[in-house]
């Protein structure tokens, strides 16, 4: 396991004649109006500035259910003990921090799905807060629908959380609810969906109180890496192919002085069925991996292979004769002062 902290850390700030920004990205349909422009330069990645160059294909998250289906596929191909590192790991950023504990603990959680990743969260919280409001921001009711029934089964350790769930992207939850202060702010996976990562984060960050927390968790290492290649050769409508790289340059750019830590895990996920076209694991593995609707069937033949080949090649370990993608995890936190 790979453990880094950064204090202070700062990187190369992009002129504003190389935002990446793109006609079509200024015309998408903003959740604040059309009339207002981002404020700050979008997602740096070398492949967003050709990407109005690519051809569209169908995105993943627009099939919601299958999008869960392939995500409960993905997370049974990990190795063992990635629950527990994970959970070790989310105690000793929960434990750090420091409000005043006999006051209400205000949570929102970004993306929540079925509120697995947040359940160490909040058994971790409530070690220091006694009582805690949990705001569960998840565009998908049967995932909410799933967190609710968790919330049952922990009927006895969670009776002093207040649960308050919202069906709605974190776009529309703050567009209409910016009044609460939180504490912690836990935004997993869900990044890559949001429609404007930067404004996002920003308004994220201050919904915070001061002494709060925005916990932030991206893969990097060779899931990232992956994302790359495919936004060389398609648009991937309504997704961000940006990893905790992007995460941190973005903090440093927008948000002055910030003090972030991260922790990174190393993880593997065995990708070997995704070379095999007649398997349905793999099927939902590589649509999982690429954010690719149908990969096997909707990406044109020559695109497929050099995709997979660079994923074989670029983004994979042999292990027994398997195929181990590396999909390391970065929680990146940092702090409102
Ligand atoms: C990769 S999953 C991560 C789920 C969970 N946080 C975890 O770590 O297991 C991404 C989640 O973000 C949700 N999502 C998609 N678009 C979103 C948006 N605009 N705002 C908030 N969440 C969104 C998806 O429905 C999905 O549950």
């Amino acid at each position: 396991m790979v453990y880094t902290t950064a204090f202070y850390r700062s990187r190369t700030t992009a002129s504003p004649t190389d935002k990446g920004l793109t006609e079509d990205y200024l015309q998408r349909d903003h959740p604040y109006g059309a009339d207002r422009e981002p404020r700050y330069a979008r997602v740096q990645s070398s492949s967003f500035r050709t990407k109005h160059m690519n051809e569209a294909i169908k995105t993943l998250i627009h099939y919601q259910q299958y999008y869960h289906e392939c995500f409960v596929k993905i997370k049974l191909c990990g190795k063992p003990g990635e629950i527990e590192r994970r959970n070790d790991d989310v105690k000793t950023i929960v434990m750090q921090l420091d409000l005043d504990r006999t006051k209400t603990l205000h949570v929102m959680s970004v993306g929540c799905g079925n509120g697995t990743k947040d359940e160490p969260v909040i058994d971790n919280l409530l070690t220091n807060y006694p009582n805690i409001t949990y705001t569960a921001v998840e565009p998908v009711a049967d995932e909410l629908t799933n967190f609710k029934q968790l919330v049952i089964s922990k009927k006895d350790t969670w009776r002093n959380v207040t649960f308050d769930f919202h069906a709605a992207t974190i776009e529309e939850f703050l567009q209409n609810e910016q009044a609460t202060k939180f504490g912690m702010i836990f935004a997993a996976q869900s990044a890559y969906h949001f429609k404007d990562v930067e404004r996002t984060i920003l308004d994220l960050y201050n919904c915070l109180v001061t002494g709060g927390i925005l916990f932030t968790r991206m893969d990097c290492g060779g899931w990232a890496k992956l994302s790359e290649k495919v936004d060389e050769y398609y648009t991937i409508p309504d997704h961000n192919s940006i990893g905790a790289d992007t995460i941190e340059d973005i903090f440093n750019r927008i948000i002055p002085n910030v003090r972030y830590q991260t922790k990174e895990r190393e993880f593997w996920i065995d990708v070997t069925e995704c070379f095999d076209e007649e398997s349905q694991l793999g099927s939902c593995i590589i649509d999982f991996c690429t954010q690719i609707y149908k990969f096997q069937e909707n990406c044109k033949p020559e695109i497929k292979k050099q995709i997979l080949d660079y994923m074989r090649d670029e983004c994979c370990k042999k292990e027994n004769n398997r195929l181990l993608l590396t999909s390391n995890e970065r929680d990146i936190f940092i702090f409102r002062e």
